[in-house]
């Protein structure tokens, strides 16, 4: 344990922390450190949906544990990552190898052992559209286990790992099941089609729909290792028939996307923005310009000033919509 070190290098907002620490490189270490360990534990991978709003008393987890591995299964095939590599760095090595899949999901900040955690997802797909299995270890006992994608109760930004298990296990690997179909592809999402269209690219690859995501990505999203940030601060709320029909008596004609249960997902970044807070600062905290979803770190920011401008908005959307937003992050 390495005590008293800083978070700040650690967390994609780059708000200051401190707290004692353990960089897990490797299953088996990691096991029996576990085992003996007494400590209460929180995991952090690449800090890039977190919140720090204090210290945390826990000692933090660094999930650094590596691994490529690759393996054909029928027509497809299984990749393992361990849990502490690189998320984009991994689509891009799939990529390189001729493999189809998570092209949509490339550029997203993060680690592999993450990935599950909240099922993350863009443009049109997410990670349960891939997933095969994953391993892990116990905090608490060390004792490893396996867990197929039928045990993870995935929903859209949600696990088992956001609820019964959150906070309980360190993800050590991700099995995700990709194919070899350089045209099978996921481009239904408009902002995708635009970009290929603008491209004249009528017959598109895996590739070419991974570079088109990360071209819409750059143009929307801050680049955390430029201005601080953790992507979308809230979800997408949902909304019930009567809570929406309660949104259109407020606002003429909300952005909404019908879902098949009858009720309605509205885009919280459309509401943020709606309600006056796009590209608003409030002493060193503000939303992005070019997405209200996205709160951002104008330079020398706390967490807390952070949770405390995230409150405002929160504040000010349930007063002019009455929709309640759901921070997306985790907050510390
Ligand atoms: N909009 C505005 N103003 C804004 C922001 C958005 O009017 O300031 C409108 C857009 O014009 C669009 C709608 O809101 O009509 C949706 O915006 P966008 O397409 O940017 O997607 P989003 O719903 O805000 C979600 C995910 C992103 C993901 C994108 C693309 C959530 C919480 N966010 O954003 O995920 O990259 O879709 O699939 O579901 C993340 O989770 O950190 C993240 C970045």
């Amino acid at each position: 344990i390495q005590t008293h070190q800083s978070l700040q290098s650690l967390n994609t907002f780059g708000v200051p922390a401190r707290a004692d620490l353990v960089v897990a490189t490797d299953e088996a270490e990691t096991a029996d450190w576990l085992r003996r360990n007494e400590r209460p534990l929180r995991v952090l991978g690449g800090g890039s949906n977190v919140l720090l709003r204090s210290d945390p008393k826990e000692v933090i987890l660094l999930n650094r544990i590596p691994g490529r591995q690759l393996e054909p299964y029928g027509e497809d095939v299984l990749v393992t990552f361990g849990g502490g590599e690189n998320w984009h760095e991994g689509v891009l090595y799939t990529l390189e190898r001729g493999l189809g899949g998570l092209e949509n999901l490339s550029l997203i900040p993060g680690t592999m052992g993450a990935s599950p955690i909240q099922n993350i997802g863009a443009y049109g797909v997410e990670l349960k559209d891939v997933f095969r299995a994953l391993r892990a270890l116990d905090l608490q006992t060390g004792e490893a286990r396996t867990f197929q994608a039928d045990e993870l109760e995935f929903g859209y930004r949600d696990s088992v790992f956001k609820r019964a298990l959150k906070g309980k296990m360190l993800i050590v690997s991700v099995t995700l099941r990709l194919h070899r179909d350089p045209y099978r592809t996921h481009v239904s999402y408009g902002a995708i089609q635009k970009v290929l269209d603008e491209r004249g690219i009528d017959r598109p690859t895996v590739r070419d729909v991974s570079e088109a995501v990360i071209r819409i990505r750059q143009s929307k999203l801050p680049d955390p290792a430029v201005i601080g940030n953790t992507g979308s601060f809230f979800k997408n709320p949902v909304l019930t028939a009567a809570e929406f029909a309660e949104l259109e008596r407020r606002h003429p004609d909300p952005v909404h996307y019908p879902l098949p249960d009858e009720s309605f997902k509205v885009p919280a970044g459309w509401l943020i923005d709606q309600a006056g807070w796009r590209g608003k600062t409030v002493g060193n905290v503000g939303t992005y310009e070019h997405q209200a979803l996205v709160l951002v770190n104008r330079g020398g920011a706390t967490g807390a000033e952070v949770w405390d401008f995230a409150q405002q908005i929160q504040a000010d959307v349930a007063r002019k919509f009455g929709v309640k937003l759901e921070a997306e992050v985790n907050l510390w």
